[in-house]
Order: structure tokens, then sequence, then C-alpha cells
């Protein structure tokens, strides 16, 4: 289970990210929009920089929905990302960016839009550590899970080898995380259902419950 911390109080971020990583949380996922890629804004290398601080040990999953994520590459590994994503939508060669990212030390993953068909990721199956399947419309937490994005999990998860992952991203939470695991989903990222909840730790549980039910 991954936190996504763009549902996080950013008031107090570094204790937010602590906090989901001490209820239960495996991964700290970092939303980065540019205003163009996607309709919105959200953080960039410093607040991934300053995560690394609050959690130095936490494996930090930099999701970029950037237009031109060649240039942030380098930067968020500066920062302290473990891994990078971006979107199969946005670059031309997929599998050089992933190469130049390898090069950089991080792992890499490959994410694609809801209404992006799944063939998209055919080519680069092999190049990439995690296949991100959007399950809402990039650029805001709290939307509703699509259901239809479930079958671009099953097709990955028929696909790939037991070593790669497969990340299911948006509208995930206690009552969804059991359909995203049943269809292959192995990493799964939730923001509001976690941050949004009168009580973290209960969130957390309920989801791994309902993951492991899968
Ligand atoms: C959406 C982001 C997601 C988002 C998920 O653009 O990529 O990671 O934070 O938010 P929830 O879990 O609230 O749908
Ligand atoms: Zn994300």
């Amino acid at each position: 289970m991954a936190a996504s911390i763009l549902s996080a109080d950013f008031a107090c971020l570094g204790a937010q990210s602590a906090e989901a990583l001490a209820v239960g949380a495996d991964l700290l996922h970092v939303d980065v929009m540019d205003g163009h890629f996607v309709p919105n804004l959200s953080m960039g290398p410093a607040v991934c920089a300053a995560v690394r601080r609050a959690c130095p040990d936490a494996f930090l999953d930099v999701h970029l929905m950037v237009t031109d994520p060649a240039r942030f590459i380098e930067p968020f590994a500066k920062a302290g990302a473990n891994s990078v994503t971006f979107h199969v939508e946005a670059v031309a060669d997929p599998a050089a960016l992933a190469a130049r990212a390898r090069g950089l030390g991080l792992g890499v993953g490959l994410a694609s839009n809801p209404e992006t068909r799944v063939e998209r990721h055919e080519p680069f199956l092999r190049a990439f550590d995690l296949h991100l399947v959007m399950s809402v419309h990039p650029g805001f937490s709290g939307q509703a899970f699509i259901d239809a994005t479930l079958r671009k999990t099953e097709w990955l998860r028929n696909r790939l080898g037991a070593e790669a992952r497969v990340q299911m991203d948006g509208g995930v939470g206690p009552e969804t995380a059991r359909v995203c695991a049943r269809a292959g989903a192995d990493v799964l990222v939730s923001a509001s259902a976690l941050f949004g909840a009168k009580d973290l730790r209960a969130a957390a549980a309920a989801i791994h419950r309902a993951a492991s039910l899968g």
C-alpha cells in the first residue's frame, strides 16, 4: 500500500508522511503535477527533498503527471526519489527515458490514463519495473474509482512476470482494494481514503485487509 501524500496536510507533511508509514503504508507516493498535462499544480523536487529528510528510510515513488518528464527525472533523483513513473501519453520513447532514469539509480514505472488503451504498454512490458493503471482521471484526489480500468490491470497482470508490479491509483480505499487485488494489482495507491479518514491506522488496516482478501 502506497500512501499518496497529495491528501496529507501540507502544513505538517513530514509528520503526516511518517505517521502513514508508522500505521502500515509500505511506501510514499509523490504526485507531481505541472498544470499542463493535468489541470492542477502540486509539488516539485523541493517538497520531495523535504519528505526525504523527514522520512530517511521511506521508499519514495514519484508519479510524474507532467508533459515533459525528461526535464524532471534528474531533479527528483537528487531530491531522494527511489522510483519515477511517467505517462505513456507524454513520452515519445518511453524505453529510452526509462534507461536514463535507471542510469540515475531509479526504479521506473509507466502509467496510462483511464481512457488510454492498455495495449500502449505492450512494447514496454519488460522495460519497466512497474505499470501504473490510473483508476481516476489524473489531477485530483477524492474522485470515484472507474471500474472499467480493472480490465487493464488484468491484461497487464496476465502478460507480466511475477517480478513486475501493477499499481492502481485513484479512488482506492477499503471498498475498492479487493477488486484491485483480485484483478492482479499489487501496489495500491491511496490518498483521500487514508489522509481523509478519521482514524488513519484503521483506514490503513482496512485497505490491507480488503486487498489480502483479493
Ligand atoms: C491523482 C493522483 C493520485 C491521487 C489519488 O491524480 O495520481 O495518486 O492522489 O487520490 P485518491 O486516493 O483520493 O483517489
Ligand atoms: Zn498518483
